[in-house]
């Protein structure tokens, strides 16, 4: 058993913030499911969008991100975090992070869709493995902070776990820690905390093709709504439009947006540009816009790719701005001064997830959510380029801010049991968590990709209610494994996405459906 102030639930951008700052006022326990560094945030190429240029404005940021949003934002959280972002990354520059400058010694801003703007910091394509290299240098420097690697979060602990009833409305349902799997000794550990926060990231790996690593299972969002809490808008998942069309492949290697901003231009086999046809942003629209257009000519030519043009751009500019995807495009024989890279969409982002306020805070007692597994407002119907990694630092102070106010009179109940597995036993059957994974995985990307109907959802939640059912009765009955858990929490969020697509009676940002092509006069939330 451990029992500390703050518990954190993930090593990405949102939980190594948050730990950093927490850690000036109590002890911080970091669990992880893997490597300490393996997140989306390592994996993030393009960059940060945020405000640090003259010619730019909070105005303009706050308008893109509402446009992007497609009318789904809450304006307030937008305003908050565009301008609190100037000086949330100026901190992260402080810790030690490099961000690119042009010769003059300014930094060199990027681009990408749906930005009006040059605005976007970077570190040549791999902005996010810089970012997580320095947050977790200062993670390792500090006394008041531990950080366990392999440790993977399975439940919540409530008052449930006391023997208290707990349903949808209970008003003060609150969270006192986490059971976590040590998958190091395969045994399930109580971990006590007066505050949880959950930073636990993504869930491409609902779908068969994505950009994510494979930690990104929806964990944490499946754990809050299991333990009663409420998740939002789960039918906006963000298509990023060019990962790499590379078969076999797994997860999907990212073809930056930042490419595009750099001139890159969308052209069919035949050398056409497209994009013009769909949007007069061209191959810089947003990015519901573009992977639509893309999966609309992929079903025109039959192809399982179109083309991403950087050719009339010299070897030496290629190779400064991206050096990463050019080593990875030649590594498959394209060299991306001279060729075409052939690109296809990928699940890449979850737009929502758990629900909090402005202050980070969830429906649950003593629990927030930070980062990418959080639903704050920020994105409404389609996340706009770069405005991840800003969120993550700009809640990961709000949190903080929040939190040091109030854990000291945070009293955690004694009689909390140990973690029961007595009536369980190993499992030789692995396999069949495997296959019903993938399965899982298809019937989403098939029914519950970019373009739906009512059909293909009814389609979709017929099918994985048997691989619920299996599931389910295969969890009860068998020890605890990570591929177990994992899959468990990728069914339920695949049935929050179909169940709120389900819901949403138009078309919206990401959510697209043939049977309501429209937007709806009025504005809705999907919680659940
Ligand atoms: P993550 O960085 O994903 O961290 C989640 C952590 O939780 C991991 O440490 C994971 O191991 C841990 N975890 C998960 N489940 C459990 C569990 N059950 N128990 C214990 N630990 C658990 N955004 C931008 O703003 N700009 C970009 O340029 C950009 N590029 C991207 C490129 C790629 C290829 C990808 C995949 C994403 C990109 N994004 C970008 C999105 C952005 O990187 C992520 O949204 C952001 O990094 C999420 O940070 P996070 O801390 O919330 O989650
Ligand atoms: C990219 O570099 O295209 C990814 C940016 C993002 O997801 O915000």
């Amino acid at each position: 058993m451990h029992t500390v102030d703050f518990l954190v639930i993930g090593s990405g951008i949102a939980g190594l913030s948050f730990a950093l700052k927490a850690a000036n006022h109590g002890k911080v326990m970091i669990i992880t499911k893997a490597n300490e560094d393996e997140s989306n945030t390592k994996y993030a190429q393009g960059g940060v969008a945020v405000v640090v240029d003259k010619s730019d404005s909070f105005e303009k940021h706050i308008t893109d991100t509402l446009v992007a949003g497609d009318g789904l934002c809450d304006v307030k959280v937008v305003e908050n975090v565009v301008k609190e972002g100037p000086k949330r990354i100026q901190e992260v520059i402080d810790y030690g992070t490099h961000f690119d400058k042009t010769t003059s010694g300014v930094y060199d801003l990027a681009k990408e869709g749906g930005h009006s703007e040059h605005r976007v910091l970077h570190y040549k394509d791999i902005t996010g493995f810089e970012i997580e290299r320095v947050l977790l240098e200062k993670v390792h420097e500090n006394p008041n902070i531990t950080l366990f690697t392999h440790y993977f979060a399975v439940d919540l602990i409530t008052q449930h776990h006391l023997g208290v009833f707990v349903d949808k409305s209970t008003p003060d349902i609150t969270c006192y820690g986490v059971y976590a799997l040590n998958t190091v000794d395969s045994r399930v550990e109580k971990i006590l905390s007066k505050v949880t926060v959950m930073a636990s990231g993504g869930a491409g790996h609902v779908y068969s093709s994505t950009t994510n690593p494979v930690i990104a299972t929806g964990d944490g969002i499946a754990m809050v709504y299991r333990a009663k809490g409420k998740v939002r808008n789960m039918e906006f998942i963000q298509f990023h439009p060019t990962a790499l069309y590379n078969p076999g492949e797994y997860p999907s290697f990212l073809i930056s947006e930042a490419v595009r901003g750099y001139g890159g231009v969308l052209r069919r086999k035949n050398g056409e540009s497209f994009m013009e046809e769909y949007d007069v942003r061209g191959s810089l629209a947003s990015r519901d816009i573009v992977a639509r257009a893309i999966d609309s000519e992929m079903k025109k030519s039959g192809d399982d790719f179109v083309f991403l043009d950087i050719a009339h751009r010299s070897k030496e500019e290629i190779l400064k701005h991206f050096p990463n995807i050019y080593a990875k495009c030649l590594s498959i024989g394209i060299d991306m001064s001279r060729d075409y890279i052939p690109v296809t969409p990928a699940a890449h982002y979850l737009c929502g997830g758990i629900m909090v306020d402005e202050h980070g805070r969830s429906f649950i007692q003593h629990l927030y959510a930070c980062g990418e597994c959080s639903s704050t407002g920020l994105h409404g119907a389609n996340r706009l380029a770069s405005n991840s990694l800003l969120e993550a630092t700009v809640f990961a102070h709000r949190i903080y801010e929040d939190a040091i106010r109030k854990f000291r009179n945070i009293v955690v109940p004694d009689g909390i049991p140990d973690w029961d597995d007595s009536n369980t036993a190993l499992s030789n059957e692995d396999i069949l968590v495997t296959h019903n994974l993938r399965e899982t995985q298809k019937v989403m990307s098939d029914y519950v990709g970019i373009v739906r109907s009512d059909f293909r959802l009814e389609r979709a939640m017929r099918r994985l209610g048997l691989l619920y059912d299996e599931t389910e009765s295969f969890y009860k009955n068998t020890r605890l494994s990570v591929k177990l858990c994992e899959l468990r929490n990728v069914i339920q969020v695949a049935y929050l996405v179909i169940k709120s697509a389900m819901a949403r009676k138009e078309s919206r940002g990401l959510h697209y459906t043939t049977d309501y092509p429209d937007r709806s006069a009025t504005l809705v939330d999907t919680v659940f």
